[in-house]
C-alpha cells in the first residue's frame, strides 16, 4: 500500500465486504459512510472509470439517447462518468437511501430507485427498458446475488448491452465461485447473452485487479 490514507481506506472498504455482514448491515454500513468518496476516490478506485469507458465502446454513437440503469449507483460515480463522456439518460438504482441521496445533488440521474437488485423480477422496472445495464462495485460478499444476472437480462432490451465491472479476486469467493461465472457462462448457453469482452484490469482498487465483462443481450425468457 503506497500510504497510510490508502491503507486505512482499503481496510474501511474490506470491512463491508468482509463476509461478516448480512444485507441490512451492509446497507447500514453504507448509509452511515460519509466519507465515502473521499475514500473510494479516482486514482485509488478505478472502477466507475473503467465501467463508463467499456460502455463507450459499446456506443460509440448517439450517446444521448441511450438508456442506461446504474444498478448499485451507491453515491452517483458512474453517473459523473458517463455524463463527462455524453451519455445523459441515466437512472439510478441502490437500496441505501443516504448513498443515493448523494447520488441525487450530482443531477446526473433522471430517475432514482430506491432498491435492491434481487433474482426476482422488480416490480417497478418492465422488461425490455434499458438499452444498458452497468453495476460497479456492486458484486462482492453480501451484496448482489449471482442470480440477479437474469434480472439484469430481464430489463435490457435485446440487442442491449450489460456492463458488470468488479474486483478480480471475487470472482472466488465461496458465494460465487460456483454460482456467478458458471451462471454467465450457462446463460450464454441457454442463448440469452453473448460475451463481448472479458478483460482483466490493473489497479481497479488500490493495487488490487479488476475484472470488466461486457454481454450483449440477445433473448429474455420469462
Ligand atoms: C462499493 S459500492 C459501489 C457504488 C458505485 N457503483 C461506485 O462504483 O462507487 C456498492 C453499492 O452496492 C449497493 N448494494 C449492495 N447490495 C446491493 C443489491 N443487492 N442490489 C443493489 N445494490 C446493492 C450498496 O448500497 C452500495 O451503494
Amino acid at each position: 500500500m503506497e500510504n497510510t490514507e490508502d491503507a486505512r481506506a482499503f481496510q474501511t472498504n474490506a470491512k463491508v465486504f468482509s463476509g461478516g455482514m448480512d444485507k441490512v448491515q451492509i446497507i447500514d454500513y453504507y448509509n452511515m459512510w460519509n466519507d465515502y468518496e473521499k475514500d473510494l476516490q479516482p486514482g485509488r478506485y478505478n472502477g466507475p472509470a473503467y465501467a463508463a469507458e467499456a460502455i463507450d465502446r459499446s456506443f460509440p454513437s448517439n450517446k444521448d439517447t441511450v438508456l442506461i440503469l446504474d444498478v448499485a449507483a451507491g453515491t452517483g460515480l458512474v453517473g459523473e462518468e458517463l455524463v463527462k463522456r455524453g451519455f445523459k439518460e441515466i437512472h439510478a438504482l441502490d437500496p441505501s437511501e443516504s448513498m443515493l441521496m448523494k447520488a441525487k445533488k450530482k443531477n446526473v440521474y433522471k430517475k432514482l430507485l430506491c432498491e435492491f437488485v434481487n433474482p426476482e423480477p422488480s416490480p417497478t422496472i418492465e422488461n425490455d427498458t434499458y438499452h444498458c445495464v452497468v453495476c460497479s462495485g456492486g458484486f462482492g460478499s453480501g451484496h448482489i446475488p449471482a442470480g440477479a444476472l437474469r434480472e439484469m437480462i430481464r430489463i435490457t432490451k435485446p440487442g442491449g448491452m450489460i456492463v458488470v465491472v468488479m474486483r478480480e479476486e471475487y470472482l472466488n469467493i465461496p458465494e460465487y465461485s460456483d454460482s456467478l461465472e458458471p451462471l454467465m457462462k450457462q446463460l450464454q448457453n441457454e442463448g440469452l447473452w453473448m460475451c463481448i469482452e472479458r478483460s482483466v484490469v490493473h489497479k481497479y482498487f488500490c493495487d488490487k485487479h479488476g475484472v470488466i465483462f461486457r454481454y450483449r443481450v440477445l433473448h429474455r425468457h420469462l
